[in-house]
């Protein structure tokens, strides 16, 4: 049996999961259409009521904007189930961001489509961090920036300058069951107190990741999340 015999956690009940990589054979997540399947199966019994698959753009990782939405088209056709299925993407900010920033040559997040999911390196901010934040704002998107508990160069006081921006803050439900280190579960209890967090993704990269949801984090942060009503 898939979760064992404790009880499914509500915590995603009625949720949207905003940070996944189950666009399958794209990037460094979900290797193939079966695993797709296998994980929307899972998300119906935890009753996730919709999904933002956010493959990765990055030099290193160069998707092509029409060659997502194809894959996306696929992965729709495939998949019959109630769990309601959205493209976006996560962007590193990079060169290769600020080209297809320029171009308008973007998937946006949100259904509005006014939101850019966004990350940095974990070990380095990008030159001028703030100023990519800000030519992003300038063009009319509001940045979502993926897993800020995650960067290890960023200390607690760098974060309410973001917030002071404007630029809204996705929690990796993970970081919470430390499948990401100390650093990162520290950094994402506080920024949780603080209700700094707007959203809440999953980053699954893969089935077994699921698991961690249900059985490694402690009840009391659980029940914070669903307090703020992430
Ligand atoms: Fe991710």
């Amino acid at each position: 049996m898939l979760f064992g015999k404790k009880p499914l956690s509500e915590i995603w009940v009625g949720a949207t999961d905003c940070h996944s990589h189950i666009l399958p054979g794209v990037d460094d997540g979900v290797a193939d259409m079966e695993t797709s399947l296998k994980i929307l199966a899972a998300y119906e019994k935890l009753q996730i009521r919709e999904v933002w698959c956010t493959p990765h753009i990055m030099e290193d990782v160069p998707n092509k904007t029409e060659d997502l939405k194809d894959r996306f088209a696929e992965l729709k056709a495939a998949y019959q189930g109630p769990v309601r299925l959205n493209l976006a993407a996560e962007y590193m900010m990079d060169g290769l961001f600020l080209d297809r920033l320029e171009q308008d040559d973007l998937l946006t997040h949100g259904h509005e489509g006014n939101a850019l999911l966004v990350e940095t390196s974990y070990f380095t901010p990008p030159m001028d961090l703030h100023g990519i934040l800000k030519t992003v704002k300038g063009k009319g998107y509001y940045p979502i920036l993926a897993h800020p508990e995650r960067y290890l160069y960023m200390k607690m006081n760098d974060y309410a300058p973001l917030k002071e921006m404007g630029v809204y803050f996705q929690l990796n439900l993970a970081s919470l069951a430390g499948a990401y280190g100390e650093d990162a579960l520290k950094k994402a209890q506080k920024l949780l107190k603080d209700k700094a967090y707007n959203f809440i993704g999953s980053d699954i990269h893969r089935y077994r990741q699921i698991q961690i949801w249900d059985f490694r984090i402690p009840k009391k942060w659980m029940q914070k999340v669903q307090e703020i009503g992430l």
